[in-house]
């Protein structure tokens, strides 16, 4: 048993301890209260869009299979095989209709059942009972807009609609950026990045406002100069929002309606109106935003970002890139190009950020200096028509909106 800790003391409201981003026993405590016991992200609906389709992902250090059985439901199971142990599916993602243990050869459905024992004979009557031998299901699964989440070892506190009520709007956003709002993810790749640091600095990072023009100086100065982004991004009127329960969002640009028609072709915006009425389209096209669902996944303009805990200083973060469905080809292939301008492994801006992060995870060693300052802007944070907790872009409210629900969740004794 750890030693109980006070989260209120450690993560307050405008600074976090550095052991919250080293300590093995605080790791330990976010596993079993966050990740294990409340809605983590596990995968879209176009991952998976076939009977059979599977994917494998973790929650935590837990490894999963998100599987769509025949008869089209969604399941997420446990890959752990229930015999002695080994997961039973190695692959990121392919499509079967059953899992087969590769040690002795147990064999589980899409719906984690045990469907067939290997030489059952050397079984006597009585030593096995296949119906409690069946893979562990996630106690909770639900979707909102394709975007699939679950809740591994006990059912949450609060309602998936509550959870995610007050950054819906963005969601909806993202997604009718297609006509038929849907988005495909991971058809057009996936990057895969892994830093020497805590994962809770990539969930402060997904909504960083302020270091943009620091970190990623050589990024700006092309996307000023060539690219047409705004040179006095300090001065634009944007907002970090407190999206609730964790959640919030970065807002990143809105265009003035010229900027608009500049920026995308006529027929693109024209298919929009058709889809969604005019005033939306261009609502929809003005606007863009990083955003963060607590705890380990976020949005930003052409990806789903998912961070994985690996160990208190080891994390890796996937990209995975969005396509929009049903619009011209020539929309979903600028979208790669202009992400792989900021994003991947040789890009211009991402790699910035995990060099960072490494050097974050250093610089917490140092116990003498034991505060992470997330003050930035905290004594002038206003409330916005929702009742959100709102700041300015490159100030740090949406950095401390994670850490409300945070200390509401780590609180919970005995988890
Ligand atoms: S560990 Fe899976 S069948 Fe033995
Ligand atoms: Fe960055």
């Amino acid at each position: 048993m750890n030693q109980p800790r006070d989260y209120a003391d450690l993560a307050r409201v405008d600074r976090t301890h550095v052991s919250l981003y080293t300590d093995p026993d605080v790791f330990h405590d976010e596993l079993e209260r966050i990740f294990y016991r409340s809605w983590v992200y596990v995968a879209h609906d176009s991952e998976i869009p076939n009977p059979g389709d599977y994917k494998t992902t973790f929650i935590g250090l837990v490894p999963v299979i998100v599987s769509r059985d025949l008869a089209g439901e969604i399941h997420v199971l446990v890959n752990r095989c229930m015999h002695r142990g080994a997961t039973v599916c190695a692959t990121e993602k392919g499509n079967a209709r059953s899992f087969t243990c590769p040690y002795h050869g147990w064999e589980f459905g899409l719906d984690g059942s045990l469907a067939a024992v290997a030489m059952p004979r050397g079984y006597n009557a009585g030593e096995i009972d296949k119906d409690k031998l069946n893979l562990v299901a996630a106690a909770r699964v639900g979707s909102y807009r394709g975007i699939i989440f679950a809740s591994l070892l006990a059912e949450p506190d609060i309602s998936l609609d509550q959870k995610l009520g007050g950054v819906k709007e963005y969601i909806d956003l993202y997604m009718d950026f297609s006509p038929v709002g849907e988005i495909l993810v991971g058809r057009s790749g996936v990057n895969k990045h892994l830093y020497e640091g805590n994962w809770k600095i990539q969930v402060e990072g997904s909504v960083e406002g302020y270091h943009a023009p620091v970190t990623h100086a050589t990024a700006f100065d092309v996307m000023i100069r060539k690219m047409g982004f705004p040179a006095n991004y300090q001065d634009l009127p944007l907002h970090g929002i407190d999206g609730g329960y964790g959640n919030n969002v970065l807002e990143v640009y809105r265009l003035p309606d010229e900027a608009v028609f500049k920026r995308w072709p006529a027929e693109f915006i024209d298919l929009l109106t058709q889809a969604h009425g005019r005033e939306r389209a261009m609502e929809v096209l003005r606007t863009r935003f990083n955003m963060v669902l607590f705890p380990n996944f976020a949005i930003l303009e052409y990806q789903f970002r998912v961070i994985r805990p690996i160990s208190p200083e080891r994390t890796e973060v996937r990209l995975y890139h969005t396509t929009l469905k049903d619009v011209p080809a020539a929309i979903n292939t600028r979208r790669v190009r202009e992400h792989e301008f900021f994003y991947g492994a040789a890009a211009f801006g991402g790699p910035d950020d995990y060099a960072v992060f490494d050097r974050l995870g250093a610089g917490y060693h140092a116990r003498m200096a034991p505060w992470v300052y997330l003050n930035r802007g905290y004594l002038s944070e206003g409330t916005d028509d929702h009742g959100r907790r709102i700041g300015g872009h490159t100030q740090e409210t949406q950095q401390r909106a994670p850490y409300y629900e945070y200390r509401r969740l780590m609180a919970r004794a005995g988890a």
